[in-house]
């Protein structure tokens, strides 16, 4: 076990399946404490219990991140419990599929609200306290969606482009305090992701990396205090060339490679 991680707290956000739930195992694994957040408190409780038979203390604070102050609600409950918390993986997202003038106006601004507003809010409540002691970070979950806007996934490339951004100016500014900033963008991943987004498609088999692979390629970034990291090697060859071409290019060919024929 770690000494990185030992005796220290994580909250994930999105915990409740997928990548969350991935790195909530893998953290307890490596003996942090662990508060887990999602909308939907019976999974969450679940993992909870089966975490705690492995020794990891867990702490389960269910909250719809979109809501109106739903990011301060939750911050607030971590400090009314007087729990402090070490590192931010700033994971629950959502990408409906669709062109951006069919997508219905409440789904585009709930997804800026989840993928956008509420990382920055929980970020900013719990960095400063991370620069005072010196230590933890934050590891926010972009996306290969991010590099280029994607016609079929406007507002989700578009806030993924954000936290790409985002994450490098906050990693910049962090130098010196002994607090990272990672941002990973993982490509496509084998999560319920597409179901819950409703997809009409799903990226073919070879492209869809097992969520354990993204997690560990992930902390292990967090951990050296890398800016970034872009667990799929063949997308991460597709990202790099999106710095290589005009942005035009770059969003004609994410038009082309990621599109189903008939539309998403
Ligand atoms: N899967 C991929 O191919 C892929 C690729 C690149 C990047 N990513 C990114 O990876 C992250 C995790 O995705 P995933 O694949 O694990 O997707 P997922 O299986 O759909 O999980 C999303 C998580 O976010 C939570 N969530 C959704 N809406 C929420 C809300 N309003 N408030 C609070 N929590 C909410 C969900 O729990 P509840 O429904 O219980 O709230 C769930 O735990 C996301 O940021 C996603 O954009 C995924």
């Amino acid at each position: 076990m770690s000494d990185f991680w030992r005796g220290t707290t994580a909250l994930v956000t999105g915990a409740s399946r997928g990548l969350g739930q991935h790195f909530a195992e893998s953290l307890a694994g490596r003996g942090a404490a662990l508060v887990l957040t999602a909308r939907s408190a019976d999974p969450l409780e679940l993992l909870a219990t089966r975490l705690r038979t492995g020794g990891t203390t867990v702490t389960v604070l269910p909250v719809d991140l979109t809501r109106p102050g739903g990011p301060e609600a939750l911050v607030d409950e971590v400090a009314r419990r007087r729990l402090v918390i070490d590192h931010l993986v700033n994971n629950a997202g959502q990408g409906p599929p669709g062109r951006f003038h069919e997508l219905p106006v409440t789904v585009a601004l709930a997804t800026v609200d989840l993928n956008v507003r509420a990382m920055t809010a929980l970020a900013a409540r719990f960095l400063p306290g991370m620069v005072a002691r010196g230590r933890g970070g934050v590891l926010n979950i972009a996306s290969n969606a991010g590099w280029q806007g994607l016609s079929w996934l406007p507002v989700y490339s578009g806030s993924k482009a954000y936290v790409l951004t985002w994450s490098e100016a906050v990693w910049i500014g962090l130098r010196g305090t002994g607090v990272r900033c990672c941002c990973c963008s993982p490509g496509p991943v084998d999560t319920a992701f597409f179901e819950a987004n409703r997809f009409q498609f799903r990226p073919p088999r070879w492209t869809r990396q097992h969520p354990a692979a993204v997690v560990r390629r992930a902390l292990r970034a967090y951990r050296r205090d890398a800016c970034h990291v872009l667990p799929h090697p063949a997308f991460r060859l597709l990202a790099w060339s999106t710095r290589l071409v005009p942005r035009v290019v770059a969003a004609r060919l994410g038009a082309w490679y990621g599109a189903p024929p008939d539309g998403p």
